[in-house]
């Protein structure tokens, strides 16, 4: 009875967006009784993981969170100096800390075939993968490769170097997160932009684009999960909820303005990220996951996704990265 309640009050919250989503939703369930456990101390020394968007807000927290279990982190970001940098305040802070600096542009694929090859020469495994590296750029911008910016760093980058890791994934065996957003819920995939992947029709909005594109790597986990299924390799896709992060301070001022009273801290943002590749829970179909449980993929009037859409979408992943096939 206490933990249906529990796990309906958890619902509750959910649905309200501004609680769940909030320092105030991660308060309250840290203290339901169906608040799975924390991974326990040193669980994940001896493995390996790498955190891309490393260098700032919720990836440097989750870094540390994993550093503090043990693990041996490969921080992953397109600035050198920001890697340098933080590689050495972490080695300071934690005693042995084990940190690997790691520089990719992830929007560049070339850059990721050639860090991918780089890294499969000096390690035999990982153990967990989390794609955190985001992006809200206010204008259209393009990759090197020509693809507009949040679709090469939130989807064709991240899918590329999945496919070209999956040996160190499968030897790990890993579990690999895509870090989206509670934004994706405002953005469905319609059939409508089957032909405008690249968002070149119209004006460009760079809050739809980052929804669309968030809501693509949620389509794409869940591809990649029942692709790899068997394998032992677990992949995952959550939203983090709302989080003081330089990235919302620079790209939403407003919305950070009206919101900072509640926010959550980067570490509470990256909690769930850590959680899922600390303990490995089972997961269901959608694989989509806020605060320590499966959440729904659509809510109130939105449909499932359209199947021709979700199939052209995996088929222009695959032509554009030359990575993996997925159904
Ligand atoms: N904070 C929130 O409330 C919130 C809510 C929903 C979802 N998220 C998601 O959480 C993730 C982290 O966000 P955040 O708030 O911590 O943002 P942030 O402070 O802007 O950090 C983003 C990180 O990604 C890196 N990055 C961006 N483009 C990259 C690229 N092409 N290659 C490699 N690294 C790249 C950034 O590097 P530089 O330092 O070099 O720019 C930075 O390290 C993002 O995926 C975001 O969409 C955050």
């Amino acid at each position: 009875m206490a933990h249906s309640l529990s796990r309906l009050l958890d619902a509750a919250l959910d649905r309200s967006v501004v609680l769940g989503y909030t320092s105030i939703g991660s308060g309250v369930r840290r203290r339901l009784p169906h608040w799975p456990a924390d991974p326990a101390p040193g669980s994940m020394a001896g493995r390996r993981v790498v955190v891309t968007g490393a260098t700032s807000g919720i990836g440097e927290a989750m870094a540390r969170s994993f550093l503090d279990l043990g693990a041996t982190v490969h921080l992953l970001g397109r600035n050198p100096d920001k890697v340098a940098d933080y590689a050495r305040e972490l080695r300071t802070q934690v005693p042995n800390a084990d940190v690997v600096e790691e520089v990719c542009d992830v929007a560049d694929l070339d850059a990721v075939r050639a860090w991918c090859a780089d890294l499969a020469g000096r390690v035999p495994a990982l153990h967990g993968l989390v794609h955190n590296a985001g992006a809200m750029p206010p204008e259209r911008s393009e990759s090197p490769q020509g693809h507009e910016t949040t679709l090469a760093c939130h989807v064709l980058g991240p899918h590329l170097m999945t496919s070209l890791l999956r040996d160190l994934l499968v030897a790990g065996p890993a579990s690999v997160v895509w870090m989206s957003s509670g934004g994706m819920y405002g953005a469905s995939l319609h059939a409508a932009d089957a032909d405008d992947l690249e968002f070149r029709r119209g004006e460009y909005d760079g809050v739809q684009a980052y929804a669309r594109t968030k809501r693509m790597q949620v389509v794409l986990a869940d591809a990649w999960a029942e692709t790899l299924r068997g394998s032992g390799v677990l992949v995952e896709s959550m939203h983090p909820g709302w989080a003081t992060t330089p990235g919302v301070t620079s790209s939403l001022p407003r919305f950070d303005k009206l919101t900072r009273r509640v926010q959550r801290t980067p570490a509470d943002g990256a909690d769930t990220a850590v959680w899922l590749v600390a303990t490995r829970p089972a997961s269901g179909p959608h694989h989509f996951w806020h605060d320590r449980r499966q959440r729904p993929t659509t809510v109130g009037w939105q449909r499932e996704e359209d199947p021709a859409m979700r199939a052209r979408l995996l088929t222009y992943v695959a032509e554009q990265t030359g990575g993996a096939a997925l159904s």
